[in-house]
């Protein structure tokens, strides 16, 4: 079930059999010549959307916007900047946990989200823990779980890619976004094949070391096939895991 589909009657009824809930959060961010630049939302939103059907699970709606700076020298990101991102992690958690929401499940699909998740999730705790009432009779779990990272996704794409894989705008995502929006599919060819990898310090020096905004991958290799795979994989991973998650008490 989606949230922004249903009912406030739907989710009081949901919340009577299940306190778990499904919440994509991705990026607005170049994703190099062929990839898109919503990639990081759409392929978290597509496997939470799969795991919602086959478990009768609720998605929130997809938080689109993450912490994205160091691609700003590219025209189209968006970013949030570590404050703000924590800020609405906290507010979105508080919120779910106010109806009742016990097991906050947050699927996400960009790297640079990952310290301000946490932090969201710590100043939500801090604030209760902190608060003269104390802590909740009832507590609240929140997880963050990293798509590219689960089990089955990594072995995958190993055989699929080996290192043309890479480190950001990776074939793998892109597979999955094409799979997810095959009328978006793009034609391009990529030169080098395989992009140049190294660290890289602010936006500026980011586009100066990976002009065409890609760390060393090769998505050239991407197709909608390999996405399909990728997805089933993702999904039956999330589904385990999640299932496992909501049986936390
Ligand atoms: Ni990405």
């Amino acid at each position: 079930m989606n949230l922004q589909n249903a009912t406030w009657i739907e989710i009081e009824k949901y919340l009577e059999k299940s306190s778990g809930i499904i919440i994509p959060i991705g990026s607005t961010e170049q994703h190099g010549p062929n990839g898109l630049i919503g990639t990081d939302a759409i392929c978290p939103e597509v496997i939470a959307n799969g795991v919602a059907d086959k478990l009768n699970a609720l998605v929130a709606p997809t938080i689109n916007y993450g912490m994205a700076q160091h691609h700003l020298e590219f025209p189209g990101t968006i970013a949030l900047r570590p404050s703000t991102l924590l800020t609405m992690i906290k507010d979105i958690v508080a919120s779910l946990a106010k109806h009742g929401f016990r097991h906050l499940y947050f699927l996400n699909g960009h790297g640079g989200n990952i310290a301000p998740i946490h932090a969201g999730f710590s100043e939500f705790y801090s604030e209760q823990t902190l608060s003269p009432n104390g802590m909740s009779e009832d507590s609240t779990y929140t997880t963050l779980s990293n798509w590219w990272r689960a089990p089955s996704v990594i072995k995958l794409t190993e055989e699929l890619y080996g290192n043309a894989e890479g480190l950001h705008a990776t074939p793998s995502e892109v597979s999955l976004s094409y799979y997810a929006r095959p009328d978006a599919v793009k034609q391009v060819s990529l030169s080098p094949e395989i992009a140049p990898s190294d660290c890289f310090y602010d936006a500026k020096d980011y586009r100066k070391r990976f002009p065409d905004g890609r760390i060393g991958s090769n998505p050239g290799l991407s197709s909608i096939e390999h996405g399909e795979r990728i997805y089933h994989a993702a999904v039956d991973d999330v589904c385990q895991h999640f299932t496992e998650f909501c049986l936390t008490t």
